[in-house]
């Protein structure tokens, strides 16, 4: 069974790339909506949730573990590692794909406080970053709007244009998503950047099907993949009514 979990139901749009390679696999999805947001908690805090969680996975028959939340990754994935003799895979925001298709040479990062001061996104940022410009910003209320369905309309419009309009008006043309929440704000993103640079040619990169097609290599290098039946259990440690309809829109 595959574990996959995060602060809320930002894995949702990880998962919904998993499903697409790996069909016929038995999941387990955990929202750690009760203490959602991640983005300003200390790195200690969320390791003791990522183990809490992480028991909570394999009691229910999890083998594999996908940290679907780039923050939980960033803080807690080397200690998980350390602990669980399972395999995790983790997220990373998709800075290389990006630093090598710009046009413009300046690649823009959106993702949670947390990450972008991690080491891990540091390490990353440096490795691929050479001769590109690199600028970031969190996406302020973007996790909060996510969590409430509020992925479309013209109060989110607003609230994405404030944190993106900043990255654009350095030059930005590709924009990573370095938060598995943001994927479900992508029209948004989209449609506030064509608004603003219209003549520009603006990606927005989710490193999800990457994550995904990794997930798949390490499967099948470790005979994990089953093929026994589609399955999904949904958990979450507070309200679940987002994350059943968000789920049930995804299918
Ligand atoms: N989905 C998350 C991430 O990928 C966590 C967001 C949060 O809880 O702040 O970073």
């Amino acid at each position: 069974m595959i574990g996959i979990f995060d602060s809320g139901i930002g894995g949702l749009s990880v998962f919904r790339e998993i499903r697409k390679v790996l069909p016929e696999e038995s999941y387990a999805y955990f929202s750690d909506n009760a203490h959602c947001p991640y983005g300003e908690k200390s790195k200690e805090y969320i390791i003791e949730r990522a183990r809490e969680i992480t028991r909570f996975l394999i009691g229910k028959g999890a083998d594999i573990i996908v940290v679907a939340c780039n923050t939980a990754t960033a803080a807690a994935i080397a200690a998980l590692r350390e602990e669980f003799p399972i395999r995790f895979i983790g997220m990373e925001p998709a800075v290389k794909p990006a630093a090598q298709s710009t046009r413009t040479g300046v690649v823009g990062v959106l993702a949670t406080a947390g990450t972008l001061k991690a080491t891990k996104y540091i390490d990353t940022r440096a490795k691929w970053a050479q001769g590109v410009r690199i600028v970031e910003h969190v996406g302020q209320g973007f996790v909060e709007i996510v969590e409430k369905g509020m992925t479309e309309g013209t109060e989110t419009d607003e609230i994405v244009k404030a944190s993106l309009k900043p990255l654009l008006d350095e030059g930005a043309d590709r924009i990573v998503l370095g938060c598995t929440h943001y994927p479900f704000l992508t029209g948004s993103i989209r449609k506030t950047a064509g608004l603003l640079y219209p003549e520009r040619d603006i990606e927005v990169i989710d490193p999800a099907p990457a994550v995904a097609r990794h997930l798949l290599e390490v499967m099948e290098e470790e005979g994990l993949v089953r093929k026994d039946g589609f399955r999904m259990e949904l958990h979450s440690s507070g309200d679940s009514r987002q994350l059943e309809e968000t789920y049930r829109k995804l299918l």
